[in-house]
């Protein structure tokens, strides 16, 4: 007789953006004579860059040929990519790392998801909150995480480390220590960094602790402020207590075309052991993951290119200039406003202590905006609300003006 994975039961049952997606489908149905502007989920709008396309048809192109047709990946990827990303994105910020320490995949979730398989059970997870929910959710499937409790919305065995405005959103070393710490920088939701001081600190306490940092740069390509840190790897000894993960979905549009790598350190053991972590992902990968497609690595090394550079860092600074218009017309209409700065997201506090699913509603019905409800991320989120700077300038500029008529 079979038997399911019962943890996947424990889940709190509507994901939030179905929940949103109802809601909003609901009421376009009720007033099919308004339009709605999204500015809710962080999927882009902007199309590929020049260079990535013809990157990709260059490549269709040889797998139409018999002498440049390409089969299975190589199972850490591509050397042509990850040397690419190699002198791209961590010589230049001083960090050296060894081919083998870059795997790549098809992108940041499934990596940060599947991080869960090389860890023992009893690990306990702390993450800040609100928080990326796939860091949890991933967690409860293998049974990390304990109960569900449905008062507090918040799992019995998981530490939450609230980042809110009273603390300038930066995690405090939490009372019960942690094995497995989930740092996001820039962060989703809330938009807002750690400065290099900051995330040194959350080193050293890894380092002192025996503790794993899981480190997502999904948006590192948004950070504008010199003192925020692009690697975790710019800290000293984060080598042996760090694993970064990355993506090409935000600065370059691929949340359709799905690529992304982790890194791993050699020199990050087990502790008090000489297991290389590095070792256990190599044969996860391996026996798991059978490569990002041939073309769309090529297209990821094309991000690299001079022209891709420059393209791409056009696209980042026109979702910013949307950033910076739903930053300062909601500041300049009275909104408590963070993030925006090093990051696509801000949040945002709603205004007299109204809940933020009451202030999505009045969003949705008063303004036809849809924003994400900041309890949604977590309970520390309760009080917020995030916007995306992935809109088009149109409807970004068209949607602030609606929210400050309110
Ligand atoms: C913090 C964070 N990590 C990872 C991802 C997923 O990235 P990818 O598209 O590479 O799977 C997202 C996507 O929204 C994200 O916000």
């Amino acid at each position: 007789m079979f038997k399911i994975n019962d943890n996947f039961l424990k889940l709190p049952g509507s994901y939030l953006f179905s929940t949103i997606a109802r809601k909003v489908s609901d009421y376009k149905a009720a007033n099919p004579d308004r339009e709605v502007i999204s500015l809710g989920i962080g999927d882009v709008t902007q199309p590929l860059a020049p260079a990535v396309i013809r990157a990709l048809h260059g490549a269709v192109d040889e797998m139409g040929a018999a002498d440049s047709f390409r089969g299975y990946a190589p199972d850490l990827g591509y050397e042509f990519l990850r040397t690419a990303i190699l002198e791209g994105d961590y010589r230049p910020r001083g960090v050296e790392l060894a081919l083998d320490e870059i795997f790549i995949s098809d992108g940041a979730k499934s990596d940060c998801g599947n991080i869960v398989d090389i860890f023992a059970t009893d690990n306990v997870i702390a993450v800040t909150d609100p928080v990326y929910p796939v860091y949890v959710d991933s967690n409860a499937m293998a049974g990390k995480t304990g109960e569900y409790d449905k008062d507090k919305e918040a799992w019995t065995d998981v530490i939450y480390m609230p980042c809110t405005a009273e603390n300038g959103f930066v995690p405090e070393f939490p009372a019960r220590t942690p094995d497995i710490i989930y740092i996001c920088c820039p962060n989703n939701p809330t938009g807002t960094t750690l400065t290099l001081d900051q995330l040194q600190a959350w080193v050293d306490y890894a380092i002192e602790k025996q503790a794993v940092i899981l480190y997502d740069a999904a948006y590192e390509a948004y950070i504008s402020e010199p003192d925020v840190p692009h690697t975790i790897y710019e800290c000293e000894g984060a080598k042996t207590c760090a694993i970064e993960m990355r993506s090409f979905s935000k600065n370059a549009g691929f949340t359709g075309t799905r690529l992304g790598f982790t890194v791993i350190p050699k020199e990050l053991t087990a502790p008090d052991s000489d297991v290389r972590v590095n070792s256990l992902w190599a044969r996860r990968h391996g026996t798991k993951f059978n490569g990002a497609p041939y073309i769309i690595q090529r297209a990821g090394e094309a991000v690299y290119s001079a022209e891709g550079k420059a393209q791409t860092k056009e696209q980042i600074a026109y979702y910013m200039k949307n950033a910076t218009t739903i930053r300062e017309g909601l500041q300049a209409a009275g909104y408590e406003v963070y993030g925006g700065v090093n990051a696509p997201y801000i949040w945002l506090k709603t205004p007299d202590g109204v809940s933020s699913w009451d202030f999505f509603d009045r969003l949705l019905t008063e303004a036809n905006v849809v924003g994400t409800p900041g309890a949604g991320f977590g309970p520390s989120g309760e009080g917020y609300l995030r916007l995306t700077a992935f809109g088009t300038a149109e409807n970004t500029a068209e949607a602030i003006k609606r929210i400050r008529s309110l």
